[in-house]
């Protein structure tokens, strides 16, 4: 099949049932754009797995606070779409924001519990502007299979609670981070980041580097290890720490005693530039 675009979600569901009556399966991508090699990450995945691949590419509104910097987002359509044509997608779903969210729109989607805490504290109504344009997208693409990455690990972990949550029919898949040679985890956002920002922000994987290690070597204490991230990234001088949390992979909540796994989840801003990064400690088994 040849990539192909649509613009408006009547049309693209009408091309989903004659899919669907066929008997191939849907894999969803949603994107904002700005592609990078996480993203692709997800799309090949998504063409292994599934017989038609839909990647949606929109900047929403919604999940951006008023200072956010919605306007500022970096945008390439034409660039999407020819990355999108080389991973062999099937469809690109590039709305207009008016047709999402027409005027007198009314309906949000609200994940309870898991988005007070992290990203959800900092952002509020961001998980409502994430969980509401998925949920749409969902309806607009009827996937099997929808993939997110780890990257935004609370965002994968609010998908799929709502998911199940709200009875839909699709299988949440949720792709490892990939990152910089440097170790800096991709984003769209790295763009902003000028040259000395740049290598500032190597301190983030560093100091997540450093966690593992600490608990490789038997350290189970959060405070403490947070503690040792934080000089890692406070010596930067263009970086300022958002959090850094020891958290349950599952419900997200603070862990003061790491026993077999937990997620280590930080947000740090390089000048003016938010940047988001996490692993999973583990034991081995
Ligand atoms: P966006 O930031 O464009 O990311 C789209 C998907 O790519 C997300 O699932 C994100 O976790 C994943 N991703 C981004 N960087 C990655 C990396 N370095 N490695 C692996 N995966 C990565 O996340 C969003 O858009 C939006 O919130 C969206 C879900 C589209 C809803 O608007």
């Amino acid at each position: 099949m040849h990539l192909k675009l649509y613009r408006s979600a009547r049309s693209l569901t009408k091309k989903v049932y004659d899919v669907k009556k066929h008997g191939k399966t849907i894999g969803l991508v949603p994107t904002m754009g700005f592609l990078h090699e996480g993203h692709m990450s997800l799309i090949r995945r998504a063409r292994k797995d599934t017989d038609c691949v839909i990647v949606s590419i929109f900047v929403n509104p919604v999940q951006f606070g008023p200072k956010e910097g919605f306007k500022k987002y970096p945008r390439n359509f034409k660039r999407d779409f020819s990355l999108c044509k080389k991973e062999n997608a099937d469809i690109v779903f590039a709305p207009k924001a008016e047709k999402i969210y027409p005027e007198n729109y009314a309906t949000y989607v609200n994940v309870e519990k898991i988005t007070d805490t992290l990203c959800g504290a900092s952002r509020p109504g961001h998980f409502r502007g994430v969980a509401t344009v998925v949920t749409k997208l969902f309806n607009i693409t009827m996937p099997d299979i929808a993939y997110f990455g780890q990257k935004d690990n609370q965002q994968a972990v609010v998908i799929k609670k709502m998911a199940e949550d709200l009875n839909m029919n699709v299988r949440i898949k949720v792709m490892p981070i990939v990152r910089e040679k440097d170790g800096l985890a991709m984003s769209s956002r790295n763009v902003y980041l000028n040259l000395k920002e740049r290598m500032q922000a190597q301190s983030i994987y560093k100091s997540l580097k450093l966690a593992k290690e600490l608990f490789d070597n038997g350290e189970r204490n959060s405070g403490r290890i947070i503690n040792k991230m934080k000089k890692v990234i406070d010596k930067q001088s263009e970086a300022k720490i958002e959090y850094i949390k020891i958290v349950d992979i599952k419900d997200l909540k603070d862990v003061k005693n790491i026993s077999s796994e937990a997620l280590v989840a930080t947000v740090v801003w390089i000048g003016k530039t938010r940047l988001i990064d996490n692993v999973v400690i583990k034991t081995r088994s």
